[in-house]
């Protein structure tokens, strides 16, 4: 009697041992889901909203709207002073200033492309139709002929955006329109992804753990005694 007691005292600590186990086993899966899902349930989407929220713009995302907060605090047109030192050989910036290999850039910002009284724009530059809005102006300046196909302006570009921001705040420091800064954009739903991220990632993963018959075999396999 005493005997088969302690027989099912064992048993069941073993069991229970068992059980525990199962638990742990069943949790820590779930938990740190030790198998790759065909489609990750949440990886790519969430991964470039946290990456967004960072401010980097390498992200292989969609472009960030323009401007971002740090490219209006890089606006400072002393710095842009130096930067128009690449364009000085082609352009000047004074008001009545001469047309030279480029045209008299006075007054640029917000007026329309191809203005500048005698002088004799491209092809391209006379079939396009713009303002010279800090957008485009920024597009321009980082790629000349991506973004005028065509234009006689033989510059390679800017590639950096400070260095971009910094030459149009220069290029608006001259001209008689006080334009106004262009206003950071905000990214809209900066503040959700911590929020959603938990209520997003639990149904899928479970989804996930429930359609893989392999794992739950694995799971299961101990549960089922043969004696
Ligand atoms: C090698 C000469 C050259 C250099 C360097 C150069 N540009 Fe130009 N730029 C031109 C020419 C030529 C045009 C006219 C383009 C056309 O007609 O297709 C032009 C056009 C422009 C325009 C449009 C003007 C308008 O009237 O619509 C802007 C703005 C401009 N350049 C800014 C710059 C800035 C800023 C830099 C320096 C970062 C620069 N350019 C460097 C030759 C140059």
């Amino acid at each position: 009697m005493s005997d088969e007691l302690g027989f099912n005292k064992i048993a069941g600590a073993i069991l229970a041992t068992a059980l525990a186990y199962m638990g742990i086993k069943e949790l820590a899966h779930a938990a740190y889901h030790p198998h790759a899902p065909e489609v990750p349930a949440y990886g790519a989407d969430l991964l470039a909203e946290a990456m967004k929220n960072t401010g980097k713009s390498d992200v292989a995302a969609e472009p960030l709207p323009f401007p971002q907060p740090s490219y209006v605090a890089a606006m400072d047109p002393a710095a842009g002073e130096k930067v128009f030192a690449k364009c000085k050989s082609c352009h000047s910036i004074e008001q009545g200033g001469a047309n030279a290999t480029g045209p008299n850039l006075y007054g640029i910002l917000n007026n329309p492309i191809g203005a500048q009284d005698g002088f004799g724009y491209s092809a391209a530059f006379k079939a396009t139709d713009l303002n010279w809005g800090y957008e485009e102006l920024d597009a321009y300046l980082a790629k000349p002929r991506g973004y005028i196909k065509g234009t006689a302006m033989s510059f390679v570009g800017l590639k950096k955006e400070d260095q971009r921001a910094a030459v149009i705040a220069y290029l608006r420091s001259y001209g008689d329109e006080n334009v106004p800064l262009p206003t950071p954009a905000v990214v809209e739903d900066a503040a959700e992804p911590a929020e959603a991220m938990p209520s997003d990632a639990i149904p899928s993963d479970a989804s996930v753990v429930q359609e893989d018959p392999m794992e739950s075999a694995a799971i299961e396999a101990p549960e089922a005694p043969q004696e």
